[in-house]
């Protein structure tokens, strides 16, 4: 046992005295250096691992970022499970090459005792939680709420690109940032377009998850009359809204590359919007429940990095 502590501190004391010449401030990667000997406390790398993830673009634009987006997913204080499911599918997807993609979670106001309590414990953990001025049953106004508000709050530092997402829907971020790359920077909107291009003079995107530039969202909050505007489905409204104001003209429908949901044990068929998981997909919607977050991220290979160890055996053969 004391042979092992002192195998195990050797080690540990290089990395931390290696650390603190390399990287004095930088006391997050001593911690994570520090965590396999500190076995009272195993929870450290997961969480320093999530936190990461979700803050390394935080920083200042450093040189070799292209663009930096804030990737709001819109949900609900109560959805707890969701949460836990995003923040791990997130932040053990491969880091995207060359962008920043702040994966945050967007909620109206905190009005049960119990969420206060519970979601300011989750913001303590990870500190990715946006809290709207608004309330969950005026679903007419989130949308509006939600993008006329990031011009304010990041006003210091604003992002390229802000995303609205749906909490059902899941973005391959690498994939996203490399369509992305090549697509204008202003007056811009990407998502699944829909219906199917039915009609192009009607168009909006598709509630699974848009993009648009900052300046598009600059010019939301700057159109208080917007609020009041909200007739139909949020979606459809937020189509119309670039219509009115002529915005958003370099439109990027991603479809078939987004798309729902679709195995072979549902009694749905392959139509325009929806098909079967496929390896260049940017966003997948419609996992309504755990079997198809598993199937999905099984398919996307997120179980990969589980390593042997006699403390498991997991059986990860597809079903069907
Ligand atoms: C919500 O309202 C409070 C009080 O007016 C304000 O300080 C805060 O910035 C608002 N939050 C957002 C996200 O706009
Ligand atoms: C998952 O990994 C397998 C084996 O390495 C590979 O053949 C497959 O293309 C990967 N799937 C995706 C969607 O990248």
């Amino acid at each position: 046992m004391a042979a092992n502590m002192a195998a195990c501190l050797v080690p540990v004391v290089v990395l931390a005295l290696f650390y603190l010449v390399l990287f004095p401030n930088d006391f997050s990667q001593l911690q994570s250096a520090l965590a396999p000997c500190d076995s009272g406390n195993s929870v450290t790398p997961v969480v320093s691992k999530l936190t990461e993830a979700y803050h390394a673009a935080a920083k200042p634009k450093p040189a070799d970022v292209d663009f930096r987006m804030f990737f709001g997913i819109v949900t609900r204080a109560d959805f707890y499970e969701r949460r836990a499911l995003l923040r791990m599918a997130y932040a053990l997807q491969p880091r995207p090459r060359r962008a920043a993609i702040d994966v945050r979670f967007v909620i109206c106001s905190l009005d049960k005792e119990e969420d206060a309590v519970l979601v300011a414990l989750e913001i303590i953990t990870y500190d990715d939680i946006l809290v709207l001025n608004c309330t969950e049953n005026m679903n007419d106004g989130k949308t509006y709420e939600y993008f006329s508000s990031l011009p304010r709050l990041f006003a210091d530092e604003p992002y390229d690109y802000a995303g609205k997402i749906d909490d059902d829907t899941y973005y391959r971020l690498e994939a996203l940032a490399d369509t992305l790359r090549a697509k204008a920077r202003r007056d811009m909107w990407h998502g699944f377009l829909n219906p199917c291009h039915i009609n192009p003079e009607w168009q909006y995107m598709s509630g699974m998850g848009y993009i648009v530039s900052w300046d598009v969202a600059e010019w939301i909050a700057v159109s208080p009359e917007l609020r009041e505007d909200h007739e139909g489905p949020e979606d459809m409204a937020f189509g119309r809204w670039m219509r009115k104001g002529g915005k958003a003209k370099n439109v990027y429908g991603e479809e078939p590359r987004m798309y729902d949901y679709l195995d072979r044990e549902m009694y749905a068929d392959v139509n325009c919007f929806r098909h079967e998981l496929v390896a260049d997909t940017v966003a997948v919607h419609k996992l309504k429940d755990r079997l198809k977050w598993a199937r999905t991220l099984r398919f996307f290979n997120a179980t990969d990095e589980l390593k042997p160890s006699k403390m498991y055996h997991v059986d990860l053969t597809p079903k069907i």
